[in-house]
């Protein structure tokens, strides 16, 4: 940490006074530091201006993802997904943040029943009744990143599927309940787990969540099955995503060793996935994509 005096103007680039500023917050830090917590770095807490930026795109991934939710149905084609989300995107003055990200050949994921995540929208996958389908649309504009999924079922879909998708919708909100100022992110990832195990389901471990903002993938990494005191503390101005994946079976995931992106539930049964990005705040939090 630099030097700053108090009557310096603040780190965080707001023009107003150091004292007036992030001082309590550091010294906050501080003090949870030397308490041996895992805090954040200034690069992951977001300026009231930097919120705002993201606080747009987030409005361009809200609205293509309603576009989405508007037009799926069954005979459409993942690759229409795509097209979808390209053009919303694009039109609302956005970039659909997954194009092109290390390799990816598609605008969005189009995960449908044993694939966890990652599904590549394809021109030969129709959707049929009883598919449950998560697309995951991520959009960057001005610089600024937000991230998002929603669960679709494709007509009548089987109880059992339904109500996976139910449960991990719920997981949300029962993770949310846990995010505060001055929390951990483990308090929010074993509300999820301990949930979503109540309900007989397994969270996947190895791939979980991230920081967000001016990045589409920042630290810190986010874990569904933490322990409650463990994992990065809270401060207000982090901003992360909440996105559990929950399986029917076993929380054993394999990778596609063809396109290297698509991954499976190793014993072949359904996995759902809801993602929604929040900051935290003086108070709370704010939820900024859905
Ligand atoms: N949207 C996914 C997430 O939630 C990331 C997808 S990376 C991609 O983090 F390259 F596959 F798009
Ligand atoms: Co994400």
């Amino acid at each position: 940490m630099s030097k700053i005096g108090r009557n310096d103007p603040c780190w965080c680039g707001s023009g107003v006074k150091y004292k007036k500023c992030h001082l309590d917050f550091d010294r906050q830090i501080s003090r949870y530091r030397d308490m041996g917590a895992e805090v954040p770095t200034r690069g992951m807490i977001k300026t009231p201006a930097q919120i705002a930026g993201i606080r747009e795109s987030a409005k361009i991934n809200i609205a293509v993802l309603d576009y989405v939710a508007a037009h799926i149905q069954a005979g459409v084609t993942t690759e229409e997904i795509d097209q979808w989300v390209y053009q919303e995107t694009v039109k609302r003055g956005g970039l659909p943040a997954p194009l092109h990200y290390e390799g990816y050949p598609k605008s969005v994921c189009t995960s449908i029943d044993n694939v966890v995540c990652h599904g590549i929208p394809s021109p030969d996958r129709v959707l049929k009744e009883g598919d449950i389908v998560n697309v995951d649309c991520s959009t960057q504009l001005n610089g600024y990143f937000s991230d998002s999924s929603r669960m679709f079922c494709i007509g009548e879909v089987s109880p059992e599927k339904k109500r996976l998708v139910e449960i991990t919708k719920q997981s949300l909100s029962v993770g949310l309940e846990k995010v505060r100022p001055w929390g951990f992110l483990g308090d929010m990832g074993s509300a999820i787990n301990e949930f979503a195990q109540a309900n007989g389901y397994s969270v996947v471990r190895d791939i979980g969540g991230h920081g967000i903002g001016l990045a589409f993938h920042e630290d810190p990494w986010v874990s569904y099955v933490a322990s409650p005191g463990t994992e990065m503390l809270m401060a207000p101005g982090l901003c992360f995503t909440i996105e559990p994946m929950i399986n029917m079976g076993t929380y054993e995931i394999e990778e596609d060793e063809e396109d290297g992106w698509t991954i499976y539930t190793a014993d072949g049964q359904p996995s759902a996935q809801w993602e929604i990005q929040v900051v935290v705040t003086e108070d709370g939090y704010e939820i900024l994509s859905y």
